[in-house]
């Protein structure tokens, strides 16, 4: 872990929130390469979920709804997690968590006495993860719903605060109608929207993984009572597919069913990640029977209820949901494709021409400034992310092979210029080529392209692949052919 939050700060994925003023807890900013995986990550989600599908359709909520919509969902009652302080070093605590560390399950619809019974007789047995000291105080259920003062100007706003939102799916819900008489569905169909979600987390640990203020990718996916569950297998197996689709290594993924469902639910998986504390959980799908709507229904007083055009049959709709955050999915593809691998020779292919020679002597650069492997052992090792390339940040790098050579540099801007029309491209010139393409092997650019001099008089490029370092001269009237081919072939 230490390993990628150090990439992703020294080649500018992701910084801590306000670094100047020594950091705000839990809360990240995306820096140039980390936003481009983001809004790569929400191009193939927004792809799968609403471009390829009949039945599903987008939307964008506000962040600010009426507060009763809060009340309705449940979770001004019941959105809490259990809070303990270690009485010597004064660190807020999850008390699920560090029960869950020892292999105790807390379950969160548990109250207060509850979890402090369960928490009582397991404390002998739990470390503060911060001192090591084993003296806590008794455990307290704080509300996570983050509350502001939007258009109240009392004293006494927090009396009668506005939230900002807790999850992304109460702003689908209280559309449904809205969408249901404009946007010509019918049920079954979906809702899909991507945007930021608030939350008061007691802890700040593990990054990205869970953090203040996060992006949410949620589908809501509105069925008739009986053909829910059928619904919600179909939905199962396409939220699979799509970690497939984006390259995650199915090793790392399991499914984890809950146990104890909430009184409502159907059915509740997730599907978990093997991040490097462990497999936690990337995505919920869930089948929440009809307990959303009719909260809302209950709540506004209005009749959110379905008739069926065919059977004349009036029922509440039913609803199965996919839930995932993009830190959480940016932080597990980061985790899968980061690769620390030595240097092969024989890996790399040998071609005969002088000028992929040279590029290829400037490539044995990468090996004196790589990574030692362990201390003592001559092995090289490069740090390279295997990342998809429809993720990648940049798809393609253009050098030309010596700074201080006009006709190289002038050659390299055009063929740069060129492709950046169709593709996120860098022009780079500093360094030696060696250190180039090891900072593009960090940020997982799937294609480099070198002017050298022989381009000058046979108007070729050399083309080298990020996985495995294979060299291929390609003419640079075909290249932008060439790389759309293997970019999106
Ligand atoms: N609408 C259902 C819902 O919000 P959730 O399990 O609380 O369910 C869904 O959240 C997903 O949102 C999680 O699986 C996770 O990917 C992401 N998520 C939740 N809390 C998060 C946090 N504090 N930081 C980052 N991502 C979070």
């Amino acid at each position: 872990m230490e390993k990628i939050v150090s990439l992703c700060k020294r080649r500018g994925f992701i910084f801590p929130s306000s670094e100047i003023y020594g950091g705000f807890a839990a809360i990240y900013d995306f820096g140039p390469y980390g936003v481009e995986l983001e809004n790569n990550i929400k191009k193939e989600w927004w792809k799968t979920m609403v471009q390829e599908r009949e039945d599903i359709v987008g939307l964008d909520s506000s962040i600010f709804m009426h507060p009763k919509v809060w009340e309705a969902s449940g979770h001004v009652s019941g959105f809490s997690d259990p809070l303990a302080e270690c009485k010597n070093c004064h660190s807020r605590l999850r008390v699920d968590h560090l029960l869950e560390d020892i292999g105790v399950m807390a379950d969160e619809k548990m109250s207060e006495e509850e979890i402090n019974n369960i928490f009582n007789k397991n404390k002998d047995k739990i470390k503060c993860p911060n001192c090591g000291k084993k003296d806590f105080s008794q455990a307290k259920k704080f509300n996570l719903l983050v509350k502001s003062n939007l258009g109240n100007f009392t004293e006494d706003w927090d009396k009668q605060p506005a939230y900002l939102r807790g999850e992304t799916c109460q702003g689908i819900y209280i559309n449904y109608k809205n969408i249901l008489d404009t946007a010509r569905v019918k049920i079954p169909f979906g809702i899909a929207q991507i945007g930021k979600a608030f939350r008061n987390e007691i802890t700040a640990r593990q990054f990205i993984f869970r953090t203040r203020e996060f992006e949410q990718m949620e589908m809501q996916y509105f069925t008739s009572p009986e053909n829910e569950m059928e619904a919600y297998e179909e939905l199962r197996k396409a939220r699979w597919k799509f970690y497939m689709d984006i390259g995650i290594n199915k090793k790392n993924l399991k499914w984890h069913k809950h146990e104890n469902l909430v009184f409502y639910a159907k059915e509740a998986y997730d599907i978990e990640y093997n991040y490097p504390f462990g497999f936690k959980e990337l995505e919920g799908v869930h089948a929440r029977g009809d307990y959303d709507l009719s909260r809302h229904a209950k709540f506004s007083g209005k009749d959110l209820s379905y008739t069926d055009p065919k059977t004349n049959k009036k029922y509440t709709p039913h609803i199965i949901e996919s839930s995932v955050g993009v830190g959480r999915t940016a932080l597990a593809v980061l985790c899968d494709a980061y690769t620390e691998e030595e240097i092969d020779d024989r890996r790399q292919t040998t071609d005969d021409r002088s000028a992929s020679a040279k590029v290829l002597a400037c490539e044995q650069q990468i090996r004196s400034t790589a990574l030692r492997h362990k201390a003592g052992t001559a092995a090289e090792m490069r740090v390279v992310l295997k990342i998809d390339k429809k993720l990648a940040p940049i798809k393609v790098a253009v050098f030309p092979l010596l700074k201080n050579k006009p006709e190289l540099v002038k050659k390299a801007k055009s063929i740069y210029d060129e492709l950046k029309t169709k593709f996120m491209c860098e022009f780079d010139d500093h360094g030696n080529i060696g250190k180039r393409y090891r900072r593009q092997d960090e940020i997982g650019t799937p294609y480099c392209v070198t002017v050298d001099f022989e381009s000058l008089e046979d108007k070729a490029v050399t083309v080298r692949e990020r996985d495995g370092m294979k060299q291929e001269r390609v003419e640079i009237t075909e290249l932008s052919n060439y790389l759309v081919n293997e970019l999106t072939g």
